[in-house]
């Protein structure tokens, strides 16, 4: 695991790889990456931290992991300068916002989409460790934001809580389900997602958990033996091996749409890879069962 502390002078409060890991935005290139190139950055104070991990670190989207411990949670609550996306690949908890105390549940396969500014704190309520895919678009702290990285002044809004806030959790059920989606944290399952199948020639499935002004992120679904048509997107994608195997081509702006054996990369289960903005790809799976990938694309699909 990568540790680095550097930051830049002129924004002392921010890691200098934020936006830059592992390349700068002019040396952006399509890169496999994994648990050992990451960067460990340890989230907390006093003796509730977590661990979480950043891969990929681009100027349009950030992928990484945060892991909580049975029982565990993070404090100081967190806030980004970006929309978060968890996608929980193991494991159960409750994230909140500790300003409201209004949160919920998500487990394995579930999807919670944390706006940009909303304050948000995870608990791990379960006896194995939560496991959550993190992404966030544009960034996660950046200068000249309001947001970042702040601390929390006030005190969470706990049930019972000493400093609580507020006493309007109910009523329950609510008549209206619809939430403040800039202000609120939002719960997807895979049954909400947005679910379309792709391309014009070759067809898989992609599911939408979010897509919004500044982040999409969704599963796509390829099945044994398949080749997808290939396409590209305005902002850069990182893909995330959830189960099986994965191949992806990546043409250059000048190439033709035949692939030469350096455009090919493979991506083992639990690898990221980054494809950034503007260069064609398309999506491979050479083995004998279907693979599963997270896809996270910023600003625009
Ligand atoms: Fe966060
Ligand atoms: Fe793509």
């Amino acid at each position: 695991m990568v540790n680095i502390r550097k930051t830049n002078p002129e924004t002392p409060n921010i890691p200098s790889w934020v936006g830059n890991y592992p390349f700068s935005p002019q040396e952006k290139k399509p890169v496999v990456m994994d648990r050992e190139k990451s960067i460990l950055f340890v989230y907390g104070k006093g003796s509730h931290k977590v661990s979480c991990t950043t891969a990929i670190s681009t100027n349009h989207i950030q992928a990484g992991m945060m892991v909580v411990q049975p029982g565990e949670y993070f404090e100081p609550p967190d806030i980004h300068s970006g929309d978060e996306v968890y996608y929980i690949l193991d494991g159960e908890g409750v994230v909140m916002n500790p300003e409201t105390g209004r949160g919920g549940k998500a487990g394995k396969g579930d999807v919670v989409l944390i706006p940009k500014g909303v304050w948000h704190q995870t608990f791990n309520t379960d006896d194995r460790n939560l496991r959550a895919l993190a992404f966030i678009a544009p960034l996660q702290w950046q200068a000249g934001q309001a947001a970042v990285p702040a601390e929390f002044t006030g005190k969470t809004a706990y049930y019972k809580g000493e400093g609580r806030k507020t006493a309007e959790y109910g009523p329950w059920p609510k008549s209206s389900k619809a939430p403040d989606l800039e202000n609120e944290i939002s719960f997807i399952t895979d049954r909400d997602a947005l679910h379309l199948i792709h391309g014009t020639v070759n067809h898989f499935l992609i599911s939408f958990y979010v897509s919004n002004r500044r982040i999409h992120v969704g599963k796509i679904s390829l099945p044994r033996g398949f080749r997808s048509d290939l396409e590209s997107h305005p902002g850069d994608e990182i893909l995330f091996v959830e189960k099986g195997e994965l191949a992806v081509e990546v043409h250059g702006p000048a190439d033709t749409d035949e692939a030469t054996v350096n455009d090919v990369f493979e991506i083992g289960e639990n690898h990221y890879f980054l494809i950034p903005e503007g260069m064609k790809h398309r999506y491979l799976n050479f083995s004998d069962s279907s693979s599963k990938i997270l896809i996270g694309i910023a600003p625009q699909l």
